[in-house]
Order: C-alpha cells, then structure tokens, then sequence
C-alpha cells in the first residue's frame, strides 16, 4: 500500500511539560490480523470491534477481499466479516499489495500454502528487503512451490497444494509469524500438523484459533519448550471479537511518561498477554512506577490499565530470553536507557536486524545524532545514560520506513534540549494512526 502523500512529513519534537491524563491507544495489531483472518475463514458473519484501522490491518483486509471474503465497517467502527470457509478462499485477479506488513504476508502466506491458489505478493521498499525464508522452508515441506526475488524475498510469487500435507515442525527462529503461517496451513490440511516451539512467542494464534472452535492443544515441556498440535480440515465458527488496545504501542507513551519530568498518565484497556508484557517488566526493573488496574479478561485476552508515574530510571542488561516477548519495544526501550542512570546492555537481538528496519544500526545512528553516546554490537547495543539529563537533540533521524523508529525518536524529543526531528512520520500509519494527537491529548505540545 503506498502512504497516503507521497512526500516525507519531517516533524520535530521538543522538550514537553508533565504529561497528564487518561488515554487509551488503538486495537492490537497481531490480534487484529487474525481476527480477520479466521473470520474469513469461519462460515457465517464474525464481528470485530475495536480493530485496529492501521495500514497494516486494512492491507490484510484488502488481501482477503481480494480472495472471497466479504469485510465491511459500519458507522460505529464495528467490523462485519462474512467468511468462505477453511478451504475455501479463491483465487486473487491480481497481485496482493502488502504495503510495510510482514504480518500480513507471513501469515497470508501461511493459509495460500493449503489452497490450490497461485498468488503474487509485493510490498514496500522495507517489506521487500525482509527475509521470507523462514516461512518459504516449512510451507514447502507441506507442499506449496515458490518462485522469489533473490535472496527469498519479496516480490513473490507461490503455489498452494490442496490437499497439503501436514508437518512436525520445530521453529529455528522464535517467530510468532512462522509459528502462525504453518497453523494457518495446516488448519485446511488433513490430519495433525505440530510446531515445537523452544521459546515461546507471542500466543495470540493458538488462543483465537481456539476460540473459533479449531482443536488444538499446547503442551508444556519442564524446559518451557511449547508443544502445538493442529487437528486440520477444521471447522471455524463465527464469533464476536473484542480487540484490546496494543501494548506495543502503549509502549510510546508509557515511556513518554516515566521519562518527562513530573507527569502521570493512565493507558486505558491495554492488552497485557504475558507473551507481550515484557516490556512493562523491564521498566519496572529499571525503577519504573507502572501500576496495573482494573485487571480483567477480553475476548480471551488478559487486559489492564496502566497508571504511569515519571520515575528515575537505572540502566539494566536484560536476559535476552525476555526478547520474544518485548520484541518490538526495544526501540522505545532504547531511549528509556538513554535516560537511565549508568549503563545498559541489550544482547541476543540478532532479530532485530530483520524487522521494518535493522533496529540496531537505524537506533545506534538515531542516538549517536541525538547525542548518546552509543555502542553497536552484531546483537545488541550498549547504551550511556544520561542520569535523567535532557538528550541534546538533532536529526533529522532517517526512520527508514519504520514506524516504531519514527515514534521511538519522538519520545525522545520530548526529553531533548533542542527537539528532535524526524525525517518522516508517513509510517506511523501503518501501527498507530492518532500517536501525535494522542501526545498532544496528554500535554506533550504545551
Ligand atoms: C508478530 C510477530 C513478531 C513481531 C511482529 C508481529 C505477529 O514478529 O515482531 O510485529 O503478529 O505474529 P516475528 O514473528 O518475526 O518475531
């Protein structure tokens, strides 16, 4: 999908007073991609609300329009989606856009493999450097055939089989994406398919696929290792959705308040999975007043508010076990470091490389041009925090068509003595349309 304008916004972020109030931030992304998904794929009419009207989301909206579902919004943001049964999607007319989402054609990917399609998929210019191997080895060994750009990346193009065959498959990286793509698979697969997973990653597939009726089962081995089994040529019922806001992007004003001086905010129904709260874990660890409040359960997902009071923070080297589940907060994290008092050191990130963008080299260079002083490592980073003094600012920063870079560095503007720019904040779209009125909201802009 192309942004909207096709010129960069530049925007600056200067030094804010206190944060106060109470917010909440849009639906989680990874439960909003497969909310579509299975919805699509339920016979009948599912219900989703409080989907996440990203760029990312509404390209997976798109993708499955495009091979049979019927996907509409109503006046009051609820999202009505009539499926074509597992085994049923039908053949796209033309090539599947997939805009920035590695969600969408990870998983996508996943549930062509099992039908007998031939589907074409293209993406932006980050989309297309990103590595669709570890999806392509396993989806070939149940049967489906690909033809890529060098390298294995995007443009694709792949064949589905139908029947495909069902695998016993252990993740050689901890990928949700992979661990989903091979489930959707083999949702419309005869007989069992397995995914041992030695990490645990985010489990947000197993609980709705449950939830729409698929059997399925997790087994917990003593070392933690995860055992999923699939029984396929499975029936999905519809359902009704509730999507609970996303913890990764109440990551940006939940650092945003600890870090200004003096504020206090409440994120409203903030999604608190444990496969994705490692974040709130490490601030606290840090120093971080985080309370949580009002803790419940939505559609199946553990959710809370959270009340954020500014605290001084101490620097931190995080067990790099903890990564699958604060994977897409580092770049935040990394700007809560720079404030810290002392030394941090984060390793075992390697996969970090391999996202919207290469978050080591993109956050190491943002930093040292903001004044951090800052060592890059082949898995990680070393940072020097200021103590809780002001960053000294700069840019413009090259968000490389990463929208959590882009909100990353605007954090950091507003602890900076001379504001922080960043070259471009088009790609904040794809995850969190409304971040610069929800700063706003909260006081960030005086
Ligand atoms: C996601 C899994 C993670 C994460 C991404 C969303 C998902 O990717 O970084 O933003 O919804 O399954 P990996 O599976 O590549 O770790």
């Amino acid at each position: 999908m192309s942004h909207s304008d096709d010129h960069p916004q530049p925007r600056t972020f200067a030094a804010a007073p206190p944060l106060a109030g109470t917010t909440g931030v849009p639906g989680d992304k990874s439960i909003s991609h497969r909310a579509l998904m299975l919805s699509a794929l339920a016979v009948g009419e599912s219900r989703v609300e409080g989907l996440l009207e990203g760029e990312d989301v509404l390209a997976t909206a798109a993708a499955m329009r495009a091979m049979g579902a019927q996907i509409e919004r109503d006046d009051d943001g609820t999202w009505h989606v009539h499926g074509v049964g597992v085994g049923g999607l039908l053949q796209p007319r033309q090539a599947i856009d997939m805009g920035n989402s590695g969600t969408s054609t990870r998983l996508l990917m996943g549930l062509v493999a099992s039908h007998d399609l031939t589907v074409t998929f293209t993406g932006d210019a980050s989309l297309s450097r990103r590595p669709m191997g570890r999806v392509i080895d396993p989806l070939t060994q149940m049967g489906a055939s690909f033809t890529t750009s060098p390298g294995g990346t995007l443009p694709l193009t792949m064949r589905g089989l139908c029947p495909a065959v069902p695998i016993d498959y252990r993740l050689p990286v901890a990928s949700a994406q992979v661990k989903s793509a091979i489930l959707l698979a083999g949702l419309n697969a005869p007989g069992i398919t397995r995914v041992v997973e030695p990490v645990p990653t985010r489990d947000h597939s197993e609980r709705m696929l449950k939830g729409f009726g698929a059997e399925l089962t997790v087994e917990v081995e003593a070392d933690g290792t995860r055992i999923i089994t699939l029984a396929g040529e499975a029936e999905l019922k519809p359902q009704q959705i509730v999507v609970p806001g996303d913890p990764s992007s109440a990551a940006f004003p939940m650092v945003a308040a600890l870090l200004v001086p003096g504020s206090r905010v409440t994120i409203a129904n903030v999604g608190l999975n444990a496969t994705r709260a490692g974040l709130i874990d490490l601030l606290r660890e840090m120093g971080g007043a985080i309370e949580v409040t009002n803790a419940r359960e939505v559609g199946g997902e553990p959710v809370g508010d959270l009340v954020v009071t500014a605290s001084a923070l101490n620097g931190v080297e995080p067990d790099p076990a903890r990564a699958p589940a604060m994977i897409d907060e580092y770049p935040v994290a990394f700007i809560a470091a720079a404030l810290a008092q002392g030394r941090s050191v984060f390793r075992g990130l390697e996969e970090l490389r391999v996202k919207e963008s290469d978050r080591i080299a993109t956050m190491a260079a943002g930093l040292r041009a903001i004044g951090v002083p800052v060592e890059e490592l082949e898995d990680g980073l070393i940072i020097e925090g200021s103590g809780g003094a002001p960053l000294a600012g700069g840019g413009p920063i090259a968000a490389r068509l990463d929208h959590r870079i882009a909100m990353s560095f605007a954090v950091a503007g507003l602890v900076s003595r001379d504001g922080v720019t960043i070259d471009d904040m088009r790609p904040v779209a794809t995850s969190f349309p409304g971040f610069v009125a929800l700063l706003k909201r909260l006081g960030a802009f005086g």
